[in-house]
């Protein structure tokens, strides 16, 4: 039907005969003269029509916007001053000399060649396959099929084998709630769907197959934000007999060749890694965007003995924290962007928001700086604060005082925020290791430990006796993948013998008996000889909505879900017919 794309035509094709397909993205009449923009994957061209044929150009008249034409025509130079260098064919232009109308289209619910970005996502993700024909939607979803091209090629050639795991299996423990699919053959049972690949990817190393890799697809049941779906894709990797420094220097490999070719962008070489420890302690984050430039500074040791009980009750308390977040140039904050941060660190948990702002300090005491609470510090306190920080004539000092967590999240918000609203950031790419991290955690609700990772990860080596002694002190062999403050992979070495594995489980408080319903195959897979092995995973889309610029992961995905895990276009999840319901030996009962 075609000989060439129509954003393919440059000076080159000049004088020859094309036969184009394509959508109409414009139709101008000009004195006479009908002039149609054609568009298809690779771009726009100027057909123009003339009067000379009487049967295109009454043809051509009739043609609408997103109508599917097939034109056949001679490629010429556009005549002088017409160009249009904003085009990749704007040298040329296609004297049309047929015409076949494909498709008609009904006026489109938004205009392509007059796009604002006011157009609402509802709107674009009803009519997905009308937002996907914008060449922004276009340039996105093909930067991703490059990006999984690349990662398949690095992997293929380091010797990993594609291979494909269950999607209708058991529960693997990530963190988030199942989907369950009802079983119509065993009535009353249900599969699970993968909230990753994790216990096969596992299975095939114990399986022998020494390097895998695949693009999974994930799902999860949990709440959903800006850079997480129900449903995701992950690059999930596992290795035997290679330790973690060794996997970590084969992933920032691949990654460096990943953006170095799509990108064209020299990320360092090594990546700069930090322990959990000192990350949650600068940065207040697992996950620190290091485009920022501030830190957190712990100041509780000078309020232990203040007046001030905001500060010095969580100073004296061991799980509290007192922290200072300099600003350069702070000062001259307003008082409504002050309250309006208090406001932001208020969704954290954060009771207040104290600051300083350091006008003209004269040195000593609280002489040029400006404070709702000087006069709760007394003078030493103040000059602590002022040569811990660092802080100059004109800067401002932010104060977090509350539990450990609370001003972690706060402050470590706080500081994205500021340093984005200030323009501090600096460099386009930081990519960071994380390691060292806890292996649990205490759920204050319950009062249990809970995996930081997932219950398979191993314990490092030398910490292994006091697993059940000091579980809070135990360090794991986990590693997180952070660019720019978004999270992008994580993995571990795992556990791979029997005996360490179900320690871990009872820790978690899976008893003997429910270890061996929901996992017993893996713990008796782990008697077969199970060879030391690790991995990570990727969220593929994470990884593409940062390397695309995007501000969603929804403007990564070709059909994605709502904020409420529903498909506009399908209009997913619906109700069924009682008669499958019946098969599956179910009953819906709604909530009053
Ligand atoms: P984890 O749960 O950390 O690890 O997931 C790995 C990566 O997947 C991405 N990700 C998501 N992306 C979009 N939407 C979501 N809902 C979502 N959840 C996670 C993140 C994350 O870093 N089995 C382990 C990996 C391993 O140990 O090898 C796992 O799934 O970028
Ligand atoms: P108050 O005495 O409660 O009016 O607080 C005095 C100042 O301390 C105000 O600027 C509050 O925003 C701030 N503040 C109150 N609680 C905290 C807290 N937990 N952490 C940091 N600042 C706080």
């Amino acid at each position: 039907m075609r000989s060439h794309y129509c954003g393919e035509l440059e000076s080159g094709a000049i004088d020859q005969e094309v036969r184009l397909c394509g959508w109409v993205q414009r139709r101008r009449d000009h004195g006479g003269v009908i002039f149609i923009d054609l568009r298809d994957r690779e771009g726009l061209v100027q057909v123009v029509f003339d009067p000379d044929r009487p049967d295109t150009f009454a043809r051509a008249e009739q043609v609408r916007s997103e109508y599917v034409l097939a034109v056949t025509g001679r490629v010429r130079r556009r005549p002088a001053g017409t160009e249009n260098p904003n085009l990749r064919t704007g040298e040329v232009e296609v004297l049309g000399t047929g015409l076949t109308v494909l498709n008609t289209a009904e006026t489109p619910p938004f205009q392509l060649d007059d796009y604002h970005a006011d157009v609402g996502e509802e709107v674009r993700l009803r009519y997905r396959y009308i937002d996907l024909r914008r060449p922004e939607m276009q340039q996105r979803l093909r930067l991703r099929s490059r990006i999984t091209q690349a990662l398949r090629q690095f992997l293929d050639e380091q010797g990993f084998l594609d291979i494909e795991t269950p999607i209708l299996t058991k529960s693997t423990p990530e963190g988030a709630r199942d989907y369950l699919v009802p079983s119509r053959i065993h009535p009353g049972e249900f599969y699970a769907l993968p909230q990753s690949p994790q216990l096969f990817k596992q299975l095939l190393m114990m399986a022998g197959l020494d390097r895998y890799y695949q693009i999974a697809r994930c799902f999860r049941d949990e709440d959903l934000r800006a850079d997480r779906q129900p449903e995701f894709t992950q690059l999930d990797i596992e290795t035997s007999f290679l330790d973690e420094q060794a996997l970590i220097l084969l992933m920032e490999e691949m990654i460096r060749r990943l953006f170095q070719e799509v990108l064209g962008v020299v990320l360092p070489d090594p990546f700069p890694r930090l322990t959990y420890a000192e990350a949650m302690r600068r940065y207040g984050s697992d996950r620190p965007d290091l485009r920022v430039p501030l830190e957190l500074i712990d100041v509780g040791d000078l309020m232990e003995g203040v007046e001030f009980k905001v500060f010095a009750a969580p100073a004296q308390d061991p799980n509290g924290r007192v922290a200072a977040l300099r600003v350069p140039g702070g000062a001259a904050l307003t008082r409504k962007e002050i309250d309006d941060y208090t406001k932001f660190v208020g969704i954290y948990g954060a009771k207040g928001l104290a600051y300083v702002k350091v006008n003209a300090w004269d040195g000593q005491g609280a002489g040029g700086l400006q404070s709702p609470i000087l006069k709760f510090l007394p003078d030493a306190c103040i000059a602590g604060i002022m040569a811990r920080t660092g802080a100059a004539d004109g800067d401002l000092i932010f104060f977090g005082a509350d539990q450990a967590r609370v001003v972690n999240e706060a402050l470590g918000a706080l500081r994205v925020r500021v340093g984005r609203d200030r323009g501090l950031l600096e460099g386009d790419w930081r990519p960071l290791w994380v390691v060292d991290f806890p292996m649990f955690e205490h759920d204050e609700h319950t009062g249990r430990w809970v995996a930081l990772h997932h219950p398979f990860t191993a314990p490092k080596e030398d910490q292994l006796q006091r697993l059940e002694s000091d579980p809070g002190g135990c360090q794991s062999r986990a590693y997180d993948l952070v660019l720019n403050g978004t999270e992008v992979g994580g993995g571990s070495i795992r556990i791979h013998r029997e005996a360490v594995q179900r320690r871990v489980f009872r820790l978690l408080n899976i008893s003997d008996e429910e270890a061996e319903a929901r996992f017993g195959f893996l713990l008796d897979a782990l008697k077969y000889g199970a060879p030391p092995h690790g991995g990570i995973a990727f969220g593929l889309d994470r990884l593409v909505m940062l390397m695309t610029g995007s501000q969603s992961i929804r403007d990564v995905m070709a059909f994605p879900k709502t904020q409420t895990a529903a498909c506009l276009l399908t209009d997913a999840p619906s109700a069924v017919d009682p008669a499958q319901l019946q098969e599956l030996a179910l009953r819906i009962k709604l909530r009053a």
